[in-house]
């Protein structure tokens, strides 16, 4: 069979990590003896400074032409300046709208053998392992109107939410929620905002179509506490654009790095997008130390969610863990002064116990 898939490097780390999460999906495909076009596009900073623009027309239609399209970072200081619509976050916004992938898929599991590299207590973090399924293309991010206004002396952002933006990812959460623990978590702001009350009403609305689905309403703030408390009572998480950008870097903390963080974009009937939660980390950029395995296990989420290799993906979750296990760590993992590998040998210690997996 033959896939195609769009990589979208964009800046920062985001080159270094789809470099090697690039060579992982061309082992892959080695293995399971598939043809896979591998086709790079521009996005992000470095679109803008070749194109004037940070989401190419060229960019959509690739992307829209794939199965799949894998992300790995996009922002920087360098564009710090520049007027909102051509930073090159919106290139990132205006991709995840274009796509219509609306939610975005966030798993957060703690790793046995890096208990140590999170700041919390051991015994907080055994067995957790939660999903968070952030609203993607809807909420504070897109509403409008979003500008300046009396010549500078004020401003507005708009969170405004259709029923059918707030109902399709309220199921796609309650479904995801079914085939696992079986516990949902709305969290919201309904006392204060009413985009949150009807958030709420729509969430009670759907509940009865899921009788063994356990639901749960948090307020953001109360929930925001409560990761860090009692992190393993979580199953599903579903919330609201903004809140589920707060909440997810919070979540990071548990895992031992942000670096170990990766989600997948979800729409109806669409290609998905796979993304690192981490952004383009300019402090660390050029020096071969990120970690790559926040992309590989994006490259995971695609293998099962878009390409429908679920065994495959297994394997992958199956390599990092082991190399996890066996004790090697990149920086973000270390610690001050511990023992580490950079990005790309990490990427062939992982290689090396996937081709080992697949090849029996
Ligand atoms: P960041 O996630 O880039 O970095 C936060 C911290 O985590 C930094 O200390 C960084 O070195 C570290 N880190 C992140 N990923 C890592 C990895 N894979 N390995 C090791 N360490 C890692 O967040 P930031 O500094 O707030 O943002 C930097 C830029 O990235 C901004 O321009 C922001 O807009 C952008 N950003 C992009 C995305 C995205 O493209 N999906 C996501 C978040 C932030
Ligand atoms: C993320 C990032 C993006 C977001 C930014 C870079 C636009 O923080 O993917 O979490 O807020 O969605
Ligand atoms: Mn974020």
């Amino acid at each position: 069979m033959t896939r195609q898939i769009t990589i979208l490097p964009g800046d920062g780390i985001g080159p270094e990590v789809t470099k090697e999460a690039r060579r992982l999906l061309e082992d892959v495909a080695q293995a399971v003896g598939e043809t896979w076009v591998l086709e790079e596009a521009l996005i992000g900073g470095a679109a803008y400074d070749q194109t004037g623009h940070p989401l190419p027309p060229e960019t959509v239609a690739k992307c829209k032409a794939s199965d799949a399209i894998l992300l790995g970072a996009v922002g920087g200081p360098k564009w710090d300046h520049l007027p909102g619509d051509v930073r090159p976050e919106a290139g990132l916004l205006g991709i995840r709208k274009q796509l219509g992938v609306f939610a975005n898929l966030r798993p957060i599991r703690t790793w046995p053998g890096l208990l140590l590299a999170s700041p919390l207590k051991a015994e907080l973090l055994n067995g957790v392992d939660m999903v968070i399924v952030r609203e993607l293309t809807g909420g504070l991010y897109f509403g409008e109107p979003k500008q300046r206004l009396n010549g500078g002396d004020a401003v507005v952002d708009t969170l405004y939410y259709t029923r059918h933006e707030i109902e399709r990812v309220v199921r796609q959460a309650f479904d995801i929620a079914k085939s696992r623990r079986k516990k949902l978590t709305s969290v919201d702001k309904a006392n204060v905002l009413e985009s949150s009350r009807m958030w709420r009403e729509i969430v009670q609305s759907i509940a009865p179509e899921y009788p063994d689905v356990t639901v749960e309403h948090l307020l953001v703030d109360t929930a925001a506490m409560q990761l860090i408390q009692r992190p393993n009572q979580f199953d599903v998480v579903v919330t609201e654009n903004m809140f589920g950008d707060i909440l997810s870097d919070e979540a990071a903390v548990l895992t031992g790095s942000i670096g170990m963080l990766p989600s997948a974009s979800l729409g109806a009937d669409r290609p998905g997008l796979y993304e690192p939660v981490h952004g383009s980390a300019p402090d660390i950029a050029g020096t071969g130390v990120a970690n790559p395995l926040a992309s590989f296990l994006s490259v995971a989420m695609l293998l099962r969610h878009s390409l429908g290799l679920e065994d495959v993906a297994q394997h992958v979750e199956a390599a990092v863990l082991h190399v996890i296990e066996s004790g090697h760590r990149t920086r973000d993992l270390a610690g001050q002064g511990g023992e580490s590998v950079g990005t790309e040998q990490m990427s062939a210690l992982v290689r090396s116990e996937l081709q080992r997996r697949l090849n029996g």
